[in-house]
């Protein structure tokens, strides 16, 4: 059977740079508020397997891309977790939050059975889409969904999270355990259904007290990683420790992920001299760059990520979501620039 692009380059460097955006499918596509508005509540949206499929494929008609990201959200395991999760407009997410050892961590939850649109819509995704194109499948990491089950929404520091931490750390520790168990759970099922790649975001792991990055951030990881290679789950495994900083060398030889998305901030020089060489790498162009109508910086910065990343296993990506005002016309430029670039390179 025939290789999709991810795994084929992931598995043995070739010429060809693969690319993908994350956020692709969202809200900078015109097509999509279309979409979006046959369902106006977002957690039935992303339980509606017609609007998945079709969320998910949008992308593909206006890039020439290696990649489709199944439309789904990370909030999908605290709401199977029963906490009350809404998107509010011009708000964000709010969930009921969790009061530190008051609230039960529930357990026996059954993600697969929950998620199940998910699975159908993977299912038929891959039979769909042209074989050269890798489905990812994904999750939030077990710290991320703990700040957003906890603050109740996004914050700029976290606090209850922290305090949770510090204050009630073997409840807080049980949380992560658990989240560690229904992520692998929803993993999993990705997997089985068909999906190539899977990854695992950590949007909030610059706020990890230093010392207590190795407990939240990598061991659990490294947990999650190991249940699904016990199941027999070998598809690559893509780690995104937000802003992690310096912590990347140690996430990169401890949390047993193949490749490892950089945010904007990283330095890709340092990253390739100090991360794991066995590790593959993807990032990370910063988003707001495709917003400008033009941009001189723009060429200049995507090749040069392509020289400094030319020895090595490297998926071409931005460094956080496309934003929904970042411009069509910008992404087809990056995807025309790297082309050329291989081609030249040939
Ligand atoms: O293209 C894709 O990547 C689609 C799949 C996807 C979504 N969310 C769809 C979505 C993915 C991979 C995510 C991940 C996600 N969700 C993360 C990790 C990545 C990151 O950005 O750090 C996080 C932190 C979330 C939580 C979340 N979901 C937030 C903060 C929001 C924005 C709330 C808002 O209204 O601005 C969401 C909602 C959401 N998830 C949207 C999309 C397209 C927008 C909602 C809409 O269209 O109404």
């Amino acid at each position: 059977m025939p290789m999709d692009s991810l795994n084929k380059h992931l598995k043995r460097k070739s010429s060809h740079v693969p690319i993908w955006f994350l956020r692709q499918a969202g809200r900078h596509i015109p097509e999509y508020f279309e979409i979006r508005k046959r369902e106006t509540n977002f957690i039935k949206f992303c339980l509606n397997s017609n609007l998945i499929i079709e969320s998910t494929k949008l992308p593909l008609k206006y890039y020439d891309l290696d990649a489709a990201i199944v439309f789904s959200d990370i909030l999908m395991i605290p709401w199977a977790m029963d906490r009350n999760v809404k998107f509010v407009k011009n708000f964000g997410p709010s969930l009921e939050p969790m009061i530190p050892n008051e609230t039960k961590i529930i357990k026996n939850v059954s993600i697969q059975k929950k998620l199940e649109p998910l699975k159908v819509s993977i299912n038929s995704l891959r039979d769909a889409l042209p074989k050269k194109i890798s489905l990812i499948g994904f999750a939030g990491a077990p710290w991320t969904l703990a700040c957003y089950m906890i603050e109740g929404k996004g914050s700029k520091d976290f606090i209850n999270t922290r305090r949770a931490l510090w204050n009630s750390n073997k409840w807080f520790m049980e949380l992560i355990d658990t989240l560690v168990i229904y992520i692998s759970d929803k993993l999993e099922m990705q997997a089985k259904a068909g999906a190539n790649v899977l990854m695992i975001f950590d949007s909030w792991s610059h706020m990890i007290p230093n010392n207590f990055f190795k407990d939240c951030a990598i061991n659990p990881i490294a947990n999650i990683v190991n249940i699904l290679r016990s199941k027999k789950i070998f598809v690559p495994i893509i780690g995104f420790p937000f802003k992690a900083g310096p912590s990347l060398i140690k996430y990169s030889y401890e949390s047993q992920v193949d490749c490892i998305s950089l945010d904007w901030s990283v330095d890709l020089n340092w990253a390739n001299k100090n991360i794991n060489k066995n590790i593959a790498l993807q990032g990370n162009l910063d988003p707001v760059s495709l917003i400008p109508n033009q941009s001189i910086h723009l060429k200049e910065n995507v090749l040069s990520i392509l020289d400094i990343m030319k020895d090595r296993r490297f998926i071409f990506n931005v460094g956080h979501g496309l934003t929904p005002d970042c411009k069509i016309k910008n992404v087809k430029e990056v995807i025309n620039i790297i082309k050329d670039y291989g081609r030249q390179n040939l």
